[in-house]
């Protein structure tokens, strides 16, 4: 008996978190590795100064890297209340407020019309709902860097295949063409 009020308990603890969802969820939170985290800005080719945004930004990982590294003006976009804040966090406790910002928000509802650079580690399905926006907003030259995922239709300039936690990550480089 007291097993099962154990279990009981335990499922009630759970389903009192109430995990978020979103209706625009384009994928769980499964943080890049920071090797390809590294890898994606260095394929990015990102001069200082140049605007990064993650979207769907998690532990605003490549946010910290892209301005503690490079120099960027580096924003992610994170649906996740729990991860905005401890990212926010992180950023306040490195002293990087002045390059990088956490946005809490929905990708959908995101102006990137003054992006450099576009990282993504979302979903291929996601990708392809993510595109028409891409192609509607990004300026001619903006590259989008995304892991794991094509963005089918797209032609990449460089695929890279990465080794990193036990398998291979593959890594797209896309630039977008000069005239729209
Ligand atoms: C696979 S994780 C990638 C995290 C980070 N970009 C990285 O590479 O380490 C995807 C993230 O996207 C967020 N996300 C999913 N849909 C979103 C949306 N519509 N707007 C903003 N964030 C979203 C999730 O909460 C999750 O943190």
């Amino acid at each position: 008996m007291r097993t099962i009020l154990a279990i009981l308990a335990a499922a009630g603890a759970l389903l009192a978190q109430k995990p978020e969802f979103h209706p625009n969820q384009l994928a769980p939170y499964v943080p890049s590795p920071y090797q390809i985290v590294g890898k994606m800005l260095e394929l990015a080719k990102i001069k200082p100064g140049e605007k990064v945004y993650d979207l769907g930004s998690g532990d605003g990982r490549v946010v910290i890297v892209a301005a503690q590294k490079y120099d960027a003006r580096a924003v992610g976009i994170e649906l996740s209340s729990r991860l905005v804040k401890s990212s926010q966090e992180e950023i306040k406790r490195l002293g990087l407020t002045e390059k990088a910002s956490i946005v809490h928000g929905d990708v959908f509802d995101a102006d990137l019309s003054d992006a450099d650079v576009v990282i993504l580690y979302l979903m291929r399905d996601s990708n392809n709902t993510l595109k028409p926006k891409l192609e509607k907003t990004l300026k001619p030259g903006a590259r989008v860097i995304s892991h794991d995922y094509e963005i089918s239709g797209w032609k990449p300039q460089m695929e890279e295949r990465v080794d990193a936690y036990r398998r291979s990550h593959k890594i797209y480089v896309y630039r977008m063409p000069p005239q729209k």
